[in-house]
């Protein structure tokens, strides 16, 4: 029998030879040299076709070659980026992912696991859950709570919305019906996003403060008959994006649990702070949520991309999740049994991506989290005090979690965007300005927000310079 002709080219894609070695030496030192360089600059971005002016064409029949490609992205490409751990990125929700975190996410990728069922992905499933069992222990929520990572907070509330919905609909009365959540104008974009993308109308309640359980009644009060029938859950915030404020959890969670409804709480960035003995107690009442979205990628140090979801009763989550198929028949067999993480969000195969969590949870310890965490509170309240001290800015509002508000006096929301973009431009510092809504002004000010544990006082002091 003849042997089937496979192409050189094809062939040597996967072949090992020096050209692989050398290029896998390229790799191990760019990534070493990327995780010890403490002189980060801050990138800035290039139109498109400068980049293509620049790098060419990279992709041909034939290949540029590994060397050159990875060339054109050390050399170039990578220098149209800002480093997110940059100890002077201040915009945003920034992050700041361990060493340790990096490399094994290196080592995640070589392993290539499949993430979606125990079946194939058993050792990386098994490290994935001992990080979220010690998630959960921060959460409070009672046996059998868990969860698993998903790709961010946008994922992780998507995920938790929709089991919220299909446990509504178990009811037939609501098979048919749209469905209502009520959330406040604090709540993250993605949660209105996310409204859409499962085809259920919003309510917000008015406020950038803190949401309270009153404040939840009332706006309960003003729904007619067939609103109050479609609402199915709340949407509380634990950790604010724009000020980093947590809404008032445990007065929503008494709410929630004499209306019947799904409480979600979004604690995506403010959910690092549930490892903070020092704010701990702002989160009292997430402990009776039905599910909740953390981000190990914003400020529990791991790299992109991480996020988590977790239930309170993860069978919920199952019922409306796992996928049905011929082929997948197997992954439910008793043989092949163990848990398997498709069944509790919305993507199926996945990257065990909570593995570069759990290795650095293993190498340091809970502890230096914690410590970490609260570096990023102690550097917000530092920066308070500085802003009190300056005569040219002056807090908007005290200091919350990580994020810090406050206006340059005098300025206009032009003068913030030129500062933004001349610090950038200068590769110094990204510091980006956001607005401030009270009653019906929105008002453009300048925000912090602290992840990084290296960020210094000088940081902090040299940037309110570049306002003067
Ligand atoms: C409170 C909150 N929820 C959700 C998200 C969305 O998360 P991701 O960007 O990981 O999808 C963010 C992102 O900043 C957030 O701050």
């Amino acid at each position: 029998m003849s042997k089937p002709s496979t192409s050189k080219k094809t062939a040597s894609m996967h072949t090992i030879d020096m050209d692989l070695i050398e290029m896998t030496l390229d790799v191990m030192k760019y990534a070493i040299h990327r995780i010890t360089n403490s002189s980060l600059e801050i990138g800035s971005p290039k139109k498109e076709e400068e980049l293509r002016r620049l790098v060419g064409e990279t992709i041909t029949d034939t290949g540029i070659g590994g060397e050159k490609a990875f060339k054109l992205f050390r050399d170039v490409l990578v220098k149209a980026t800002v480093p997110i751990d940059h100890p002077r990125h201040l915009a945003f929700v920034p992050a700041a992912p361990t060493r340790a975190a990096i490399m094994f996410d290196l080592v995640t990728a070589a392993s290539s696991i499949h993430g979606a069922y125990w079946m194939e992905g058993a050792g990386g499933i098994y490290c994935e859950n001992e990080a979220m069992k010690w998630l959960v222990s921060l959460t409070g929520l009672p046996e059998p709570a868990s969860g698993v990572f998903t790709s961010g907070g946008t994922a992780a509330n998507l995920s938790a919305l929709v089991a919220a919905r299909e446990y509504w609909r178990k009811n037939p009365e609501y098979q048919n019906r749209k469905g209502l959540i009520i959330t406040s104008v604090g709540a993250h974009s993605s949660v209105k996003a996310m409204a859409k993308v499962i085809d259920v109308d919003l309510l917000l309640i008015e406020t950038e403060d803190a949401m309270s359980g009153d404040d939840l009644r009332k706006k309960i009060k003003t729904l007619d008959s067939d609103q109050r029938q479609r609402l199915f859950a709340v949407v509380a915030t634990g950790g604010t994006t724009n000020a980093g404020i947590i809404d008032g959890l445990a007065g929503i969670a008494e709410i929630c649990e004499s209306e019947k409804l799904w409480f979600h709480v979004d604690a995506a960035y403010g959910g690092g702070a549930l490892a903070a003995d020092s704010v701990r107690h702002l989160f009292n009442g997430i402990e009776r949520a039905d599910s909740i979205t953390i981000d190990p990628h914003k400020w529990l140090f791991s790299p992109y991309d991480c996020g988590a979801v977790i239930y309170k009763n993860p069978e919920l989550a199952k019922n409306a999740h796992a996928q049905e198929g011929s082929y997948l028949d197997i992954f439910k067999d008793e043989g092949a049994n163990g848990f398997n993480p498709s069944d509790y969000q919305i993507q199926l195969t996945r990257r065990v991506r909570g593995m570069p969590l759990w290795f650095s949870l293993a190498t340091h310890g809970t502890d230096k989290y914690k410590w970490a965490v609260e570096r990023g509170i102690t550097l917000a309240n530092l920066a308070g005090r500085l802003i009190s001290e300056n005569p040219l800015v002056e807090l908007v509002r005290e200091p919350s979690l990580s994020c810090v508000l406050f206006r340059r006096k005098g300025w206009t929301p032009e003068d913030y965007r030129d500062w933004t973009y001349k610090n950038q431009r200068e590769g110094f510092a990204l510091v980006t300005p956001t607005k401030w809504k009270q009653r019906d002004t929105a008002e453009t000010v300048a925000r912090f927000c602290f992840i990084n544990p290296d960020t210094t006082e000088e940081d902090i002091v040299a940037i309110l310079d570049t306002m003067a």
